[in-house]
């Protein structure tokens, strides 16, 4: 069940960008690990999910089995890189290829200072030439597509410039879909935490550059916190991708197969759901692991059902007693009150 990805990669190239819109999980540092994909993919079926960023020097030099493995389960599922080094890039693509991720991205719009102190993340967004020689050096090496996360711009830049330009580069470089953060980030000043939060959302923006793109796959970001919303931006744009939202609550994952992919209508099965997860964190436990890494995900799933509290009380504190087992996940659910409400009134 740990063993790394492999069996159903999709080598064929844009497999997941040709077969209509796409919704897509975001790469969120510390919360989209290797459990929290597992997790989602246990609710949803097609939502495409993304690591956590993963810098291409750790990749190089550091444990690479424990930062690129992942569950065969969770594909399609695409690795997000940072760096700003083409041949450092490239070698991370050579790397993990053989894991078989369905996507390569790099990351253009983190503003932490960390990723600033490295040259990579949202301050690339002044360097679109340098952006545009990662991608070129990463596609020169990967048989599944690579694509570009950025934001409309940084700092005092002009947005309906400085995107526009972005855009042009990396496509002539060979990226295959672009998704976009519809907020600048400064890079001075604000807290990461901030960078999500103040710089306003500037959605037609994105919408503009899928209007001078219409043959280019253009993703979405920023602010969307339900699935009606996310349908509202399909109508302009090619794909949305949830960040905060579905990590808090994602119960509302359940209905994305249904709306985006034209799936059959199904109740989702609570009680599997448990089933597996408590499968799932019994084989990570046997190879050294702790419940607690798998169940601190799941703490925002019944979010607004009568017993949710308890359900987060039992999954944040019984799961990190020493010696806590799957039973943590079986007792949480337990709590739960699901008669109370179907499958739409989680996600509403
Ligand atoms: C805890 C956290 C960690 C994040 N880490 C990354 C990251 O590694 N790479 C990245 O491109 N964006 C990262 N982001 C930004 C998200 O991918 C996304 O762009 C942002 O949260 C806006 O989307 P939302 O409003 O749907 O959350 C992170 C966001 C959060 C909340």
């Amino acid at each position: 069940m740990t063993a790394q990805g492999g069996g159903t990669s999709v080598t064929e190239g844009k497999a997941h960008y040709s077969n209509g819109p796409v919704f897509s999980v975001a790469p969120m540092i510390d919360w989209t690990d290797r459990h929290c994909r597992y997790f989602h993919r246990q609710i949803s079926r097609n939502a495409l999910l993304y690591t956590e960023m993963v810098v291409a020097d750790a990749i190089i030099y550091g444990p690479r089995e424990r930062l690129l493995s992942f569950d065969a389960a969770e594909h399609p599922v695409a690795l997000q890189l940072g760096g700003s080094d083409p041949a450092k890039l490239a070698e991370a693509v050579r790397i993990a290829a053989p894991y078989g991720y369905d996507e390569i991205n790099l990351n253009v719009g983190c503003p932490s200072d960390r990723v600033q102190s490295g040259t990579f993340g949202a301050c690339l967004m002044l360097t679109p030439e340098v952006v545009a020689e990662c991608v070129r050096a990463m596609k020169a090496v990967s048989a599944v597509p690579v694509t570009v996360k950025c934001r409309i711009g940084v700092d005092e830049q002009d947005p309906e410039a400085a995107l526009p330009d972005l855009i042009t580069r990396v496509l002539d470089a060979g990226a295959d879909a672009i998704w976009i953060h519809a907020r600048k980030a400064w890079l001075k000043g604000l807290s990461p935490k901030e960078n999500r939060e103040i710089p306003p959302l500037d959605y037609e923006m994105v919408y503009r550059m899928k209007q001078r793109w219409p043959d280019v796959f253009i993703g979405i970001n920023g602010g969307i916190h339900t699935l009606e919303e996310a349908q509202a931006h399909l109508g302009h744009v090619d794909g949305v991708m949830l960040g905060r939202a579905a990590y808090q609550n994602a119960a509302i994952l359940a209905e994305v197969d249904q709306r985006f992919y034209l799936a059959p209508a199904r109740e989702m099965d609570w009680d599997q759901l448990r089933d597996r997860m408590m499968a799932y964190a019994q084989a990570h436990i046997d190879n050294g692991g702790r419940v607690q890494h798998i169940a601190r995900h799941m703490v925002g799933l019944f979010t607004g059902l009568p017993g949710a509290r308890r359900y987060r009380q039992i999954l944040s504190t019984d799961a990190t007693k020493p010696g806590a087992g799957p039973e943590v996940i079986a007792a949480a659910f337990a709590a739960v009150d699901f008669s109370a409400a179907p499958a739409e009134a989680l996600s509403a």
